[in-house]
């Protein structure tokens, strides 16, 4: 059994650090100028110009079954939604406004239809609520605000009222969790509980321009969360901790641990394909497939969860880009998702070799040796060499031969391999597979 032992939290998070892998899906109005999910506020556009992008949502290629499948394909076992972004659009047929999907040209709720069928799939639901909201009246103009440069934004902050919004917000957080049957994750986004130097604050702005879970009222909104929907996963972006530590677009390089008692936490790591969330049509930073591959090795080697992200095009489908990346993901799970599923970062008595991750079955039964890095013939293990039972690759479970215990033949002469170390004896030609891992079943 993995030695780790995660901090506890209110939510179940069991399943989640089981299943590692999940796809965040970032869709709104924002699809359709198609140059980053905060270009309201990067651009500083007015209400009457945004709502060209309202009145045109109609998203007519959009089909919930096309991108569970394309998710389940990919090896992720789980999904995170934009039910509401920070422009406010709302995905869903909320009774508390009229900025919702099923008032546009689209007319449907589409959260219902996610949640059909991404269930349907045996995946399991997550929605993703902003905090912020660059629509709502009573939502103070601040430092991230859309309107904050406008000549009279002082004037136009006046009676805006954040107990108001906060309400609002319970409200329908009671509706996304009352009327879509169980959900499994409530991702809240964000806070930012102090200004730093060179932004945008004014002496006028409420709270400093800034906002936290007093402005939030976190307390009482993650109180209703927990009422609604028992055992459900909650992040800690409402500036209070509850399961989820939430890295965004970094590859920690360790497993991250809390801030006080220093006790491994539970976390996982929210990541793009190109850079931006929303879809980006011009934006020419895509990530490799290797890369894409071995960010998720990375993850669950130091015991996290990967969220990748997509951004889905203006008329609902995911662009040709997005589907080959979820592919190259598909390709290599089919035949390595056991390295990933149920695994956790390796035994500290396990050293990585240079240009390998390591992870291993919760069970402790197997070491997985992610060769992210092809070696040249021979793999040296150190502090390995008595505890192997078989050893094999993992895609098509061809065994792979190895010696024990500093060889003395003709391969590994004159390199004075110490007693304990084992000696993987690889293909010349590397595997078609974008990282090839060894299945090292323990003794
Ligand atoms: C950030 C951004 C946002 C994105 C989120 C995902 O907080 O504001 O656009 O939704 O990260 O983690």
């Amino acid at each position: 059994m993995s030695s780790y032992v995660t901090r506890k939290t209110p939510g179940n998070t069991e399943w989640f650090r089981h299943d590692r892998f999940g796809m965040f899906i970032h869709f709104g109005l924002y699809a359709l100028p198609a140059r980053h999910e905060w270009i309201k506020t990067n651009e500083f556009i007015s209400e009457e110009k945004y709502n060209v992008y309202f009145e045109n949502f109609h998203p007519d290629l959009f089909d919930a079954n096309e991108w569970a499948r394309q998710a389940k394909e990919a090896g992720m076992k789980y999904a995170v939604l934009t039910t509401k972004h920070h422009e406010g659009f709302c995905l869903f047929d909320s009774q508390y406004t009229d900025y919702k999907s099923t008032n546009t040209p689209f007319g449907r709720d589409l959260v219902r239809e996610y949640v059909d069928a991404f269930r349907a799939a045996g995946l399991k639901i997550g929605f993703y609520y902003s905090l912020i909201d660059w629509h709502h009246p009573s939502f103070p103009i601040d430092k991230l605000h859309p309107r904050r440069r406008d000549a009279n934004a002082a004037e136009l902050d006046k009676g805006r009222d954040m107990r108001v919004y906060a309400e609002y917000m319970r409200n329908q957080v009671r509706e996304l969790l009352t009327n879509y049957g169980k959900i499994d994750i409530l991702w809240f986004d964000f806070s930012y509980p102090t200004a730093g130097a060179n932004e945008d604050v004014q002496p006028w702005m409420q709270y400093g321009g800034c906002k936290g879970k007093e402005q939030w009222e976190s307390e009482k909104l993650i109180a209703l969360a927990r009422e609604l929907q028992p055992g459900i996963i909650i992040d800690n972006r409402a500036d209070i901790e509850q399961d989820l530590w939430t890295p965004e677009q970094v590859q920690p390089t360790r497993w991250l641990t809390h801030e006080k008692t220093g006790e491994l936490v539970t976390w996982e790591a929210c990541q793009t394909f190109s850079g931006s969330w929303g879809y980006y049509r011009d934006e020419m930073t895509w990530k490799s497939p290797k890369m894409l591959v071995d960010m998720l090795i990375n993850t669950v080697s130091l015991g996290g969860n990967l969220l990748m992200n997509v951004g889905p095009t203006a008329r609902g489908y995911f662009d040709k880009r997005a589907q080959n990346a979820l592919a190259a993901y598909g390709e290599w799970m089919k035949y390595n998702s056991d390295s990933i599923y149920g695994c956790t970062m390796a035994e500290p008595e396990f050293r990585a070799p240079v240009g390998t991750r390591l992870t291993q079955s919760e069970d402790g039964k197997h070491l997985y040796i992610h060769l992210q890095v092809y070696p040249f013939a021979f793999l040296e293990m150190p502090n390995l060499a008595g505890k192997i039972k078989y050893a094999r690759f993992l895609h098509d479970h061809s065994e792979i031969l190895y010696t024990e215990g500093g060889t003395d033949n003709w391969c590994t002469e004159g390199q004075n391999l110490t007693k304990d170390v084992v000696v993987f004896r690889l293909p010349h030609v590397k595997p078609d597979i974008l990282t090839p891992v060894i299945d090292v079943l323990l003794k």
